[in-house]
């Protein structure tokens, strides 16, 4: 009986071992990073998502049409809806994402996305992949970077979280070997160790930023979370202005939380499942996951997306158009960047700055107590378009 659990799941093993090495061979293939200023137009797509998705993409489009404007009328920027990736539509194919949707998203360079429903054991939807894990995989999306900026406590940091390997490589592939024994898998390759490494210090370089922080539990996770580390303190030497330090991410967690550690670290580059939750908790710092933007980015594709879920609750409670959007035009602001946007990217992010958190005309509290993100988008455009907004920006700044 064991004997035929193990030849089974050998097998099984085999076949996976076959689809990471075909990823690794892909990766040694890639391309170098597109240069958005060679095209002739930039198309940028946007997703809806589900949930509260729609109410807060339509505010970030809103956002985005104004601010790029000259360039939409030009024609070098092409702004479209991408519609069809919504949990309904994804359960009635079975897919983590339509091939359609898929088809349609590739002719884009890059995706403003709204949240989307990631079913449990246990909803009504068929137990279909996260569609955020699937872009990820399927547009090769491996630099999930997250800034979070608290100016007033002296917070600035960026996160580029692995995106596309270490436990999500194979998150859905795990092997139930019998009905007491269930293996899942972590995977590092060098390829998709490295590339994230050198994101997080070419970003260090080009920023002016003096410390990288690798964030591992290599004392335990001795062979990917080894290789991750040894490959950070190599890829290090490589760029002698900016020191290189590790952490474990038990104590990590620990010290964002000691207020006198937590202003010294910089830029932090981690594996995918220590990222995903370290992110989350740093975000809180400035206000909760509706206020972090995040990109993933890959050297070919990119998309752009807030940090949380679609808040399934809100939208069944008839609260979506109190969902606050500033996650999503966080975001927005780092797609801006991104495309060589530069002034206009600062511009947004001041703006968001001073609306969300130093002036605080309006309050979102996620309910009728507070503004809709309706209100929130033209206070914010309102403030966008005032003189003085660099000022008041800079007022704010501890000295
Ligand atoms: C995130 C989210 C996703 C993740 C979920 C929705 C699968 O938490 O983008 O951080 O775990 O990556
Ligand atoms: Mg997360």
């Amino acid at each position: 009986m064991n004997q035929e659990a193990i030849a089974s799941a050998k097998e099984r093993f085999g076949a996976l071992l076959q689809q990471q090495l075909g990823r690794v061979e892909r990766m040694r293939k890639e391309q170098d990073w597109i240069d958005f200023s060679t095209l002739e137009t930039i198309r940028i797509g946007i997703l809806g998502g589900d949930g509260i998705g729609p109410a807060i993409a339509i505010e970030a489009e809103r956002v985005l049409k104004r601010l790029l404007q000259p360039e939409v009328d030009s024609g070098k920027v092409e702004l479209a809806n991408i519609e069809g990736l919504t949990i309904e539509r994804r359960a009635e194919e079975n897919a983590a994402i339509p091939a359609q949707v898929l088809d349609e998203i590739k002719t884009f360079h890059v995706t403003l996305k709204g949240p989307t429903t990631t079913p449990r054991k246990g909803d009504p939807w068929p137990n279909i992949e996260s569609a955020n894990v699937a872009l990820r995989k399927e547009l090769d999306l491996f630099a999930n970077v997250r800034p979070v900026r608290v100016p007033g406590q002296g917070i600035d940091w960026r996160f580029f979280r692995e995106n596309t390997e270490g436990a999500y490589a194979m998150g859905s592939q795990g092997i139930d070997i019998t009905d007491d024994l269930a293996i899942d898998f972590t995977v590092a390759t060098s390829q998709g160790t490295e590339r994230i490494i050198r994101a997080a210090f070419e970003y260090a370089k080009r920023a002016g930023r003096t410390r990288v922080t690798l964030v591992t539990k290599a004392n335990v996770i001795k062979t990917t979370d080894g290789k991750f580390l040894k490959l950070g303190y190599k890829i290090a030497k490589e760029y002698p202005g900016i020191e290189c330090d590790d952490w474990y991410i038990d104590i990590m967690t620990a010290k964002l939380v000691d207020a006198k550690r937590r202003t010294q670290f910089q830029v932090m580059v981690l594996p995918n499942l220590y990222g995903d939750i370290l992110t989350d908790e740093a975000a809180e710092f400035q206000g909760g996951v509706g206020t972090a933007g995040s990109a993933n980015l890959g050297k070919r594709y990119s998309m752009f997306e807030a940090i949380h879920g679609s808040a399934p609750r809100m939208v069944k409670e008839g609260r979506a158009q109190y969902a606050d959007p500033s996650s999503m035009i966080r975001a927005a602001s780092m797609m801006l960047e991104h495309l060589g946007f530069k002034k206009r990217a600062k511009k947004l992010e001041m703006a968001l700055d001073v609306c969300g958190q130093y002036e605080k005309k309006l309050v979102m509290t996620g309910r009728n107590t507070g503004s809709t993100g309706r209100e929130f988008c033209d206070y914010l455009l309102e403030t966008m378009a005032r003189e003085d907004l660099e000022q008041t920006w800079k007022e704010y700044q501890p000295s």
